[in-house]
């Protein structure tokens, strides 16, 4: 019986799709230090093993593995691995996000492209791994949506800076929280709970965002600024941990009081 006071991972298989990036990185951390073993997959298989051999530096069960999420079968192959290795997975977390539709008016094959991943392999992702733990008789699904999912977009943020958003954002991130809804009551009575988490923009302290977006940006929050990366790494530990084992189907917003303002 599983202890719904506990937000421990430990003995927990966990995948994680994208982990090199802003917030992957800080997934990678998070799902660490609760003890998960954690296998963060993409396709940059070098930048993987730069972040692993400091993750397990750290005292963390951190493997890594490469995968193309626009191919079903590179994905079967991760899941024949992981398996084989590992013998089960306890959950998956999809972090990973393609941005090749570069603005409103770019050629269509871009957009295109972005659906090959974040529609059509994110689909195959959670159905891939969603099977498998059902097999089991458990397991959770995390997807990392955006706030952008759930709202429009506001040209006035961007005004006077290089910074903009690409319209496939929109249609991606809007269908990934409703598909997490069909996929929770697909999966409901197999026991694999899929809840989305719906982040607001995120403070990047590498290449920070333009001051003026910063400044306006704030204002539409009730905290007055945007994410630490760190910050969005707990209620996914939570959502896969089994503190939550009564909750699926959720969008938790974790965006500043943002979407609630
Ligand atoms: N950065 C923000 O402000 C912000 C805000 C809200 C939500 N998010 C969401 O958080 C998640 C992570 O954001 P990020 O800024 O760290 O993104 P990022 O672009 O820096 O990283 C994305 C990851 O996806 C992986 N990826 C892309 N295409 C892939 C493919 N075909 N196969 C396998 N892996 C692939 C990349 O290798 C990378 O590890 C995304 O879902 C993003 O939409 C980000």
């Amino acid at each position: 019986m599983p202890d719904p006071l506990s937000f421990s991972l430990a003995g927990k298989v966990i995948i994680q799709f994208g982990g090199t990036g802003l917030l992957g990185r800080a997934l990678v951390d998070a799902l660490g230090a609760a003890g998960a073993t954690l296998i963060v997959a993409s396709r940059n298989r070098e930048a993987l093993e730069t972040l692993a051999a400091s993750e397990q530096a750290r005292g963390r069960t951190v493997h890594v593995d490469e995968v193309d999420i626009g191919s079903e079968e590179s994905l079967q192959a991760l899941r024949d691995r992981v398996l084989a290795e590992h013998g089960r997975v306890d959950g998956i977390v999809f972090n990973a996000v393609s941005r090749p539709m570069k603005g409103y008016s770019a050629d269509l094959d871009q957009w295109r492209e972005s659906m090959d991943v974040n529609a059509t392999g994110f689909f195959a992702t959670v159905r891939t791994f969603g099977d498998t733990m059902a097999d089991k008789g458990s397991g959770s699904i995390v997807n990392i949506a955006s706030q952008m999912g759930t709202i429009g977009m506001n040209p006035w943020l961007y005004e006077g800076t290089s910074m903009s958003a690409s319209p496939d954002y929109f249609f991606h991130k809007g269908g990934m929280i409703n598909l997490t809804r069909y996929l929770a009551s697909h999966y409901g009575e197999m026991n694999v709970r899929v809840n989305v988490v719906s982040p607001g923009g995120i403070y990047n302290p590498d290449q920070p965002q333009a001051d003026a977006f910063l400044e306006r940006y704030g204002k539409m929050t009730m905290l007055g600024r945007m994410a630490d990366a760190p910050e969005i790494g707990g209620s996914v530990v939570f959502l896969l941990s089994d503190a939550s084992t009564y909750i699926t189907g959720a969008n938790l917003a974790i965006d500043g009081g943002y979407t609630a303002k």
